[in-house]
C-alpha cells in the first residue's frame, strides 16, 4: 500500500507530562533518605482533601487495590452482589470477583457511556451490597440519583446487612468509580464528596498521575467517622500493622502489632512526589485538555459523520479525561479500519472500552454482549483520540483532519 510519509507524524495516545520539575521532585525524594510512604504521601492526601473539599483522603498504589479494600471493609463476599456497569474497564468488575462476590452488570443508557440509577434499580435484589457507577471519560454520573436510590424505603427494606459496617450503614453502599474524573465538577462542586466513597486512579495515562496510584475519599454518614475509617483502611493496606514504616524507624519506636492479615498496597513518596507536582499545575492541565477537546469538537461538528462526546450537561462538567468520538453508523469492522488507517499515519488512538461481556473471563462467567445492546452500540463505533498536555493545537487539528479523511475513505469503500 502507498503511504505518504510526508504526511506522517508520530503521535502517541496519552504520554505523561514529565519535565524537569517532575524529575527534580523525584530526585529530591530519592536523595532525602526516605523513599516509601511518608511525608510526601501524607502531603498529597491533605492537598487532595483541600482540592476536593473532603474530610478524609487516603492514597494507595492503585484504584484497584484501594476500592477492593473498601469492598472488604464493608464485608462484601460470597453470596453478595455488586452492581457495576457493563461499560467500564475490567478493574471495576474484577475486584468483585477478588472478594468472592458476584458482579451484576448493567447496560449503559442509550446514546450514553454512563449508567442510570433507573437501570441499576432493576437489578437490585436482597443480595445487593454495593453499587458502583462509573464516570466514563471524566464525565460524572448524576450522583444524587444513586444516593437517592439507595435511600428509597423499598430499596432499604430489601437490604440484608451482615456484619457491623453493613448494619451501621443500613443500606447499599455507593462507591463512585471516579478513576477518570479527578477535577470534574458536579453541581458546582469538585467530584469526590458526592457518594459514600469515591475512588480515583492516578495510573500513568490518567489526567493526574503518580505513575501508578489511586486515592479514596471517604464521605460516610454518621455513625461512621471518616478519619477513623481512613485510618483503619490505611492499616489494612499495610499488613494490618499498627505503625507505618516511618513511625517504626523513629528511635525507640520499633515495636508494632499486627491486628489483621492485611494487604500491601501503600503509595510510596516517590510516586506521591510526582502527584504533588501534577496537582500544583492541574488547572493548567485541565485547561489544555479542554482546549484540545474543543478543537476536535469544532472540526467534527462541521461534518455529519460523528456523535461528539459530551463534556457538560445541566449538572456536571467533565475533566476532559478522554475524547470519546463515535463514528455514526460505523460497524466494529469499519471503526477498526479507521483506527488502522490512523495508525498508518502515525496517530495512536484507543477504544474505551470493550464492554465486559466481550472479554473472555466475563464470557466464561456467562455474560453475553447481546444482553447489553447499548454498551455494544457505544463500543462498536467508538474511537478515543489523543489528549495530553504536550499535544500542540496544530497536531490536534491535523489529527482531526485525518480522522475525517480516514472515515470518509472507509465509508466510500
Ligand atoms: C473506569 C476505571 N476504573 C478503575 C480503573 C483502575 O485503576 P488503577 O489502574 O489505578 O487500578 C481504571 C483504570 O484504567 C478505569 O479505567
Amino acid at each position: 500500500m502507498f503511504l505518504n510519509f510526508a504526511s506522517m507524524r508520530n503521535i502517541p495516545f496519552s504520554p505523561p507530562r514529565v519535565d524537569q520539575t517532575t524529575i527534580n521532585a523525584v530526585v529530591e525524594v530519592l536523595q532525602s533518605g526516605w523513599i516509601t510512604t511518608g511525608p510526601k504521601t501524607r502531603l498529597l492526601e491533605s492537598k487532595i482533601s483541600d482540592y476536593c473539599k473532603a474530610e478524609a483522603t487516603l492514597c494507595l498504589n492503585s484504584w484497584t487495590n484501594a476500592v477492593e479494600l473498601i469492598l472488604r471493609w464493608f464485608g462484601v463476599g460470597p453470596g453478595d452482589e455488586v452492581i457495576v456497569p457493563a461499560y467500564t474497564y475490567s478493574a471495576t468488575g474484577n475486584i468483585v470477583f477478588h472478594v468472592g462476590a458476584t458482579p451484576v452488570l448493567v447496560d449503559c443508557d442509550k446514546d450514553s457511556f454512563l449508567v442510570s440509577a433507573a437501570a441499576i434499580k432493576e437489578k437490585i435484589t436482597s443480595k445487593t451490597k454495593v453499587i458502583m457507577p462509573v464516570d466514563i471519560g471524566g464525565m460524572p454520573v448524576d450522583y444524587e440519583q444513586f444516593m437517592d436510590l439507595v435511600r428509597l424505603p423499598e430499596v432499604k427494606q430489601l437490604f440484608q446487612p451482615k456484619g457491623e459496617n453493613q448494619k451501621n450503614l443500613g443500606r447499599i453502599l455507593v462507591i463512585s468509580d471516579a478513576a477518570h474524573s479527578f477535577g470534574a465538577n458536579y453541581k458546582g462542586k469538585r467530584v469526590g464528596t458526592q457518594c459514600d466513597v469515591a475512588g480515583f486512579s492516578f495510573h500513568a495515562v490518567k489526567n493526574l498521575t503518580t505513575a501508578e496510584g489511586g486515592a479514596l475519599i471517604f464521605n460516610l454518614p454518621e455513625p461512621f467517622v471518616n478519619a477513623e475509617i481512613r485510618a483503619s483502611i490505611n492499616i489494612s493496606a499495610l499488613h494490618g500493622q499498627t505503625k507505618d514504616a516511618l513511625s517504626k524507624t523513629q528511635a525507640g519506636q520499633w515495636r508494632y502489632d499486627i491486628i489483621e492479615a492485611g494487604y500491601k498496597c501503600n503509595m510510596t513518596d516517590i510516586h506521591a512526589a510526582i502527584g504533588l507536582v501534577e496537582l500544583e499545575r492541574y488547572q493548567e492541565t485541565l485547561d489544555k485538555r479542554e482546549s484540545i477537546c474543543e478543537i476536535y469538537n469544532s472540526v467534527f461538528s462541521k461534518h455529519n459523520l460523528f456523535v461528539l462526546p459530551e463534556f457538560h450537561n445541566e449538572f456536571a462538567d467533565s475533566c476532559f479525561h478522554l475524547y470519546m468520538l463515535r463514528v455514526k453508523n460505523a460497524s466494529e469492522e469499519q471503526r477498526d479500519s479507521i483506527i488502522k488507517r490512523l495508525a498508518e499515519r502515525g496517530i495512536s488512538t484507543n477504544v474505551h472500552f470493550q464492554p465486559l461481556p466481550l472479554l473472555t473471563y466475563y464470557k466464561n462467567q456467562g455474560f453475553r454482549i447481546n444482553d447489553f445492546p447499548n454498551a455494544w452500540s457505544q463500543y462498536e463505533s467508538e474511537i478515543s483520540l489523543p489528549v495530553y498536555f504536550d499535544l500542540s493545537e496544530a497536531d490536534a487539528l491535523w489529527i482531526a483532519e485525518n480522522v475525517i479523511e480516514c472515515t470518509q475513505q472507509v465509508f466510500s469503500k
